[in-house]
């Protein structure tokens, strides 16, 4: 089993080193590790975010664990040479369409979200969110109106078949857990979200046994903080899913605890942590590396059929936790390495 690391820029390869010693530690047979630049790191190096070599190792490999990409230094390239453009290349090329974002309160952390205590600690909820499509791969530009002001544009679009295939992921993930979904639009403005909610309606049929709801994007922002505990399943598309994910990693105490899949249709995914490069704290050994270390946990339960491993990680994760052991973002002074120590230890 060969896994792609990709570190990228700024604290991801502080925490994808302390992902990589976890995984040491399990001594899983036959699991090989191989690394590649991508991101600003790519671009000051080959001169593209992606280069072909990142990406064909990405293509070999049985999963992909990355860091983060972003990069100041990149901030003013063309749009398609900038950091950004590595991972949206990935999740295209690959067709890694359904991203699983669960957010799930850790006991030990209530005290760090911005919620009451007794809010926070009951949320559990996995936003299953469309990677492929919307208003991020479609046509954009920059041009001139016809009074000649400068204006830019991105289209907004689905067709039925991505919309169909997304929503099949968020039934079935209800269905292993509690059995209600809610899908997210903004359909009393947008004919994008109107066939959506179309779509998924039909696909519900194929689902009897699952709760289906409709919220309004607006609404589900509100709602996310009023009472998250309503929440079990959510399903959205590429942009609202972007934005009710950050929210709802800082609701369970940091984004610096959240891990994510990014899957194909047979399984094959890039994992990573939902947090990004954090230049402003690069390099200093500070960062959190607890949702690397469950995105690998969530590697080896996805892709690589290793579900008690991946159950030992997030249980040692816990037990740090227990410990007091704290980085900066939860209010402590550790560092990564020894937020990883902790991990392994207790492993
Ligand atoms: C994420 C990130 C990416 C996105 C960026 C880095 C392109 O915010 O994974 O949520 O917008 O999808
Ligand atoms: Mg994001």
């Amino acid at each position: 089993m060969l896994i792609a690391l990709l570190p990228g820029d700024g604290i991801g390869p502080e925490v994808i080193g302390e992902a990589r010693r976890v995984l040491d530690m399990l001594e899983i047979e036959g699991l090989q590790f191989e690394e590649a630049d991508v991101g600003g790191a790519a671009y000051q190096s080959y001169g593209h975010p992606l280069p072909p070599e990142t990406l064909d190792l990405a293509r070999r490999a049985d999963a992909i664990l990355f860091g983060a990409v972003g990069d100041p230094a990149s901030d003013a390239n063309e749009r398609h040479l900038r950091p950004e453009q590595a991972i949206l290349g990935l999740r295209s090329e690959l067709e890694l369409f359904a991203n699983l974002r669960p957010a799930k309160a850790f006991p030990q952390l209530v005290g760090e979200s911005t919620l009451k205590e007794e809010i926070a600690g009951a949320i559990d909820l996995v936003i299953v969110r469309e990677l492929n499509g919307d208003v991020y791969f479609g046509e954009k530009g920059m041009r001139r109106t016809a009074a000649g002001l400068r204006e830019g544009y991105d289209i907004m679009s689905y067709d039925e078949d991505e919309v169909q295939r997304i929503a099949r992921v968020g039934f079935e993930t209800a269905m292993a857990r509690s059995g209600r979904l809610c899908s997210v639009d903004k359909a009393n403005v947008l004919e994008t979200s109107q066939l959506w909610r179309d779509v998924v309606t039909e696909v519900a049929r194929e689902f009897p046994q699952v709760e289906l709801s409709h919220m309004y994007v607006d609404n589900a922002a509100m709602q996310l903080v009023r009472d998250p505990a309503q929440f079990d399943v959510i399903v959205t598309g590429n942009l609202f899913g972007d934005i009710l994910s950050d929210q709802a990693s800082m609701c369970v105490g940091s984004i610096g605890m959240l891990p994510s899949a990014s899957l194909d249709g047979s399984g094959k995914g890039l994992y990573e942590p939902i947090h990004g490069s954090a230049p402003d704290i690069a390099g200093q050994g500070k960062a959190n590396p607890l949702a690397a270390i469950l995105s690998a946990a969530m590697m080896l339960r996805y892709s690589l059929g290793l579900a008690e491993d991946a159950s030992r990680i997030e249980t040692a994760v816990e037990q740090a936790l227990a410990s007091g052991l704290r980085t900066p973002d939860l209010g402590g002074n550790a560092l990564a390495a020894e937020m990883g120590e902790a991990v392994i230890k207790a492993l």
